[in-house]
């Protein structure tokens, strides 16, 4: 099988799961800074060393999580288990930098992937290429270390193969101390990070032996920037089985310049931040998020919505509230979500369509007046039910629309040309069964 059939085998369940948890936790939820702090701020590792001392998140309790995750209709997580700061959420014997080797004194790894297991989940592991804390890891002149322009650090020798055997040891015990892990993501490459420059060929093998189902993201290669040859039609060994638009939605589905879909999915925060961040207050709505899921699925992507934990172990309430209004929703409709894919027809201009085989949903995102008419779908469509509870609709043309006799058109009720508004959902969903072809 070349690269691209594999990629579609193992990336199957993931599509079809489309929206998932990210778990961005670690040292920088005690400054509450975001998880860049000690880059943005240029702190120095002394500094950043009362962070270890202090780490106790007694709260921890990943069964809640799992839970909150499953109750939104997420599928499957991903966690940090190293960001760019270097601190390790599990017990590796590589480092003393581990929680293990902390006041709170557990491997967190461990714990969440049982309760995620527990609760149906697959799970993910995040691993950060890049290492803030690692003596070999490049700091002086660095694009992004905290200490790039610390001159204490201008002449002092470092041995980057050394770190390369670290990160290749650290991702042998991730993939095999765990059991069987879905999801492998790493971030991120940069100029002189990239693909080769960490050993890529090698790591993949490596990843490849000892979980050959598993899913890897492309920043192998890539980042937010760029996706790397993934986007072709001769990805290499490292281009990974699913590429991670960050912050924004592709425009259109993604295909290689021959047409070959790529599988995608988009990372977003609750907020502007990816770590704990209490000013933060630029809260994304349970509403945009639904719309943003039903985006993402219309065109052939995922979701992963990120939560940002305290330093105590609790996830924030406001993002709990978030996760269980999307839960509602996802309750009714989720159906019009899961195994999904792109619609064979075009983009309706009162919302969007997903479809999965005979069944086309369409999301009604705006507020219509009068019955809905359908593009696409003349003479196709056995029945219109409302997907939240079953209801039926009526699929006839009302008197006002004879005018435009190449839609199909469904009606709330009667009169025929009776009105609705969706300032109660986010989106509400049609399901059109079609004639077989
Ligand atoms: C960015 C950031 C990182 C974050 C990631 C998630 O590339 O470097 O902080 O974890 O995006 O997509």
């Amino acid at each position: 099988m070349g690269i691209i059939e594999e990629r579609k085998k193992r990336t199957e369940w993931f599509m079809d799961a489309r929206f998932g948890m990210f778990i961005h936790w670690g040292l920088y939820a005690i400054p509450g800074r975001d998880a860049w702090v000690r880059s943005d701020e240029e702190m120095s590792l002394e500094d950043y060393e009362q962070y270890f001392e202090e780490w106790n998140p007694v709260n921890y309790d990943p069964k809640k999580w799992a839970k909150a995750a499953k109750n939104a209709g997420m599928k499957y997580a991903v966690l940090t288990t190293k960001h760019h700061e270097g601190f390790c959420l599990f017990d590796s014997q590589y480092t003393d930098y581990k929680s293990t080797n902390t006041k709170f004194g557990r491997d967190i790894v461990r714990e969440y992937v049982d309760a995620f297991r527990a609760e149906g989940l697959k799970v993910g592991f995040y691993y950060s290429l890049l290492d803030w804390h690692h003596p070999d890891y490049p700091a002086y002149g660095d694009m992004y270390h905290p200490d790039r322009n610390n001159e204490k650090y201008k002449d002092k020798k470092r041995d980057f193969n050394k770190y390369l055997d670290y990160l290749h040891n650290q991702v042998r015990e991730l993939l095999t101390n765990y059991g069987k892990i879905d999801i492998l993501w790493f971030d991120f490459s940069y100029k002189g990070h990239f693909a080769e420059d960490w050993r890529g060929t090698e790591l993949v093998r490596m990843v490849r032996e000892l979980q050959p189902d598993i899913s890897m993201n492309a920043r192998l290669e890539g980042s937010g920037e760029s996706y790397g040859s993934i986007m072709t039609d001769d990805p290499k060994v490292t281009a990974g089985d699913f590429t991670c638009p960050e912050m924004i939605i592709p425009m259109k589905g993604l295909r290689t310049p021959s047409g070959t879909e790529v599988p995608w999915e988009a990372c977003f925060t609750m907020n502007n931040c990816w770590g704990y961040t209490p000013m933060d207050i630029h809260k994304k709505t349970a509403s945009q998020i639904v719309r943003k899921l039903v985006e993402c699925t219309s065109k052939n992507g995922n979701m992963i919505l990120n939560v940002s934990p305290t330093a105590k172990g609790d996830i924030p309430k406001w993002q709990l509230n978030i996760l269980e209004e999307v839960g509602e929703w996802m309750h009714e409709n989720s159906e019009s979500i899961y195994g999904c894919r792109m619609s064979e027809f075009e983009k309706p201009e009162w919302g969007r369509y997903t479809q999965k085989g005979n069944k086309l949903y369409a999301h009604v995102l705006d507020e219509c007046v009068g019955a809905i008419a359908l593009p696409g779908v003349k003479g196709r469509v056995k029945k219109a039910r409302r997907l939240c509870d079953g209801s039926e609709m009526l699929l006839m043309t009302p008197w006002v629309a004879k005018e435009f006799p190449g839609y199909e058109f469904v009606n709330y009720g009667k009169p025929d040309y009776c009105s609705f508004s969706i300032e109660s959902t986010p989106d509400n969903v049609i399901e059109l069964t079609l004639e077989d072809k």
